[in-house]
């Protein structure tokens, strides 16, 4: 078994600017590396945009500017607010990038050789906002608002060739697709006879896209380019040892709007093109405001940006993880997001730091104290985070971020309250040298919580391993040197007024 560990997040349409549903797959993902980096696996964490379609045209049209100027001005708006949350992506694709126009070339190339491709003329039901086919089953669901009748001459892939195969991997591979929820739904959806997949679009009705290697009066249907990028990115075709190094992917994280592609879709025609399959594709949930789904259309999307600007990036990180149960919806509130900030973060974390080094500043010339020999309550400190050290690879390996934070946040009320049992600032009057063991403990026990939120906060925890003059990794009890200075920092989490 290779260690490597490749995560994705879904290339996101330039059709419109970032909002905060888009910044949470990205987060995740960001949070889920950074935490096996911390583990010291080897880790690759891949995001990108989508370019092509209809719907990015359509978008550049309204604007009254050339689509690949429109794509080229809608990166910054991405990639501006990656940088801004501290996203620590090893690559950024944009599906039309002469590296991934290639590949796509070649997998359609390759899954004709291999004679699952064919041309035929289709009439249907066609959705112009999904741009694609639908059935009349869903044409009736009322989920569809554009329907037109569209009859024409296309290439379609033989998805339903492989339909067995796939169910045949699905039940073999029991985390293949996650949580297992949407493992039963798309079984439950496999019951049916699979239709084949429309891949092509007539120029004359939409020429944004990349032209097929075998009719250059058709370019490819947007989802077969954009599952694409998943292989362009560590190099299929141009780069094996790079590629034999990274894929199949670990997790292909994904909201569970687009689980049918991810999970038909892009696994058939890894089957087509005789390519591994990714190891698992995890959906996750969708974040509500006032119980229904965020988007443009509903006009009530947030602005990750005024949320930053007005809170800070890291506490925004923090209830984002925190509030969502993976694979489950969440609501977002604002009331329930200054609540987190103010009782977990203010008034747990911050004000821990600020116990700790107040003390140290003022009865020990500011110089982490001595931790002599632990007696039974700094013995049941140091158990309680080592066993929290312990659980992590596991926790996060069943994708439990919001329970991992918990049980950090939870060490942290408990350090807390045996300062409050052993009252350091009365003790130190009489006997400095154990009012010294309880700081220095506490003062451990909260560089070890900062060091295992680090991958959801990581400027702000890092502040706080620079504030107690430690070094940063360290998941081990015992970081701390005594005699070290501490340094001055800025309040960790400021309270918000309301
Ligand atoms: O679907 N809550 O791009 P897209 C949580 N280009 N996550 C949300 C969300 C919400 N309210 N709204 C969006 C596409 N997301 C395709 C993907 S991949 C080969 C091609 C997140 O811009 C969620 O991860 O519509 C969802 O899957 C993604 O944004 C859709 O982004
Ligand atoms: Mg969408």
């Amino acid at each position: 078994m290779k260690d490597t560990f490749y995560i994705t997040t879904p290339i996101y349409y330039v059709n419109d600017k970032p909002h905060i549903g888009h910044a949470y797959t990205t987060i995740l993902a960001d949070v889920l590396a950074r935490f096996y980096r911390n583990m010291n696996r080897d880790t690759f964490f891949l995001t990108g945009l989508d370019e092509h379609g209809q719907k990015v045209k359509q978008a550049a049209a309204e604007r009254g500017v050339e689509t690949q100027q429109h794509c080229d001005e809608m990166v910054p708006r991405f990639t501006d607010l990656w940088t801004k949350l501290h996203i620590s992506n090893d690559d950024f694709i944009r599906t039309t990038e002469i590296r991934h126009k290639e590949v796509v070339r070649n997998i359609l190339q390759t899954v004709m050789n291999n004679g699952d491709i064919y041309k035929a003329e289709y009439e249907g039901l066609y959705s112009v906002s999904e741009e694609r086919f639908i059935t009349d089953k869903e044409a009736e669901s009322g989920d569809f608002q554009d329907i037109k009748k569209l009859k024409e001459k296309n290439y379609f892939f033989k998805m339903s060739k492989y339909q067995q195969t796939l169910v045949d991997h699905i039940e073999a591979n029991p985390k293949f697709i996650q949580p297992e929820h949407r493992k039963n739904e798309i079984l439950g959806f496999l019951r049916q006879p699979l239709n084949d997949l429309c891949i092509s679009r007539p120029k004359t009705r939409l020429n944004w896209g990349i032209e097929l290697p075998f009719d250059s009066h058709y370019v490819t249907y947007v989802w077969f380019d954009a599952l694409i990028n998943y292989i362009t990115s560590p190099g299929f075709g141009t780069n094996e040892s790079s590629f034999n190094k990274w894929w199949p992917a670990s997790y292909h994280l994904i909201g569970k709007d687009i689980l049918t592609t991810h999970t038909v879709y892009w696994p058939t025609i890894l089957m087509s093109a005789r390519i591994d399959l990714p190891k698992s594709i995890f959906a996750h949930g969708w974040w509500l405001m006032a119980d229904s789904k965020m988007s443009k259309s509903q006009g009530n999307v947030i602005n990750p940006m005024d949320l930053i600007d007005d809170y800070g990036v890291d506490p925004v990180r923090y209830y984002l993880m925190r509030e969502m149960v993976l694979g489950q919806d969440a609501n977002f509130t604002m009331e329930s997001f200054i609540k987190r900030y103010n009782s977990d973060l203010a008034n747990d974390f911050g004000n821990l730091l600020s116990r700790v080094s107040t003390l140290i500043k003022k009865n020990y010339d500011g110089k982490i104290p001595e931790p002599g020999d632990l007696n039974e309550s700094e013995n049941k400190i140091k158990d309680a985070g080592l066993i929290l050290i312990s659980n992590l690879g596991n926790k996060i390996e069943e994708m439990k971020i919001n329970e991992t934070i918990e049980d950090v946040m939870q060490y942290i009320r408990s350090v807390n309250k045996y300062m409050e049992k052993h009252a350091p600032w009365k003790l130190v009057k009489e006997d400095k040298e154990s009012a010294g063991r309880i700081l220095y403990t506490a003062a451990e026990a909260l560089r070890i919580s900062a060091v295992l939120l680090s991958p959801v906060m990581p400027k702000r925890t890092s502040v706080l391993i620079d504030a107690l003059n430690a070094s940063d990794a360290l998941l081990q009890w015992g970081g701390l040197t005594p005699g070290n200075h501490l340094r001055d920092h800025h309040p960790l989490f400021p309270r918000i007024k309301i």
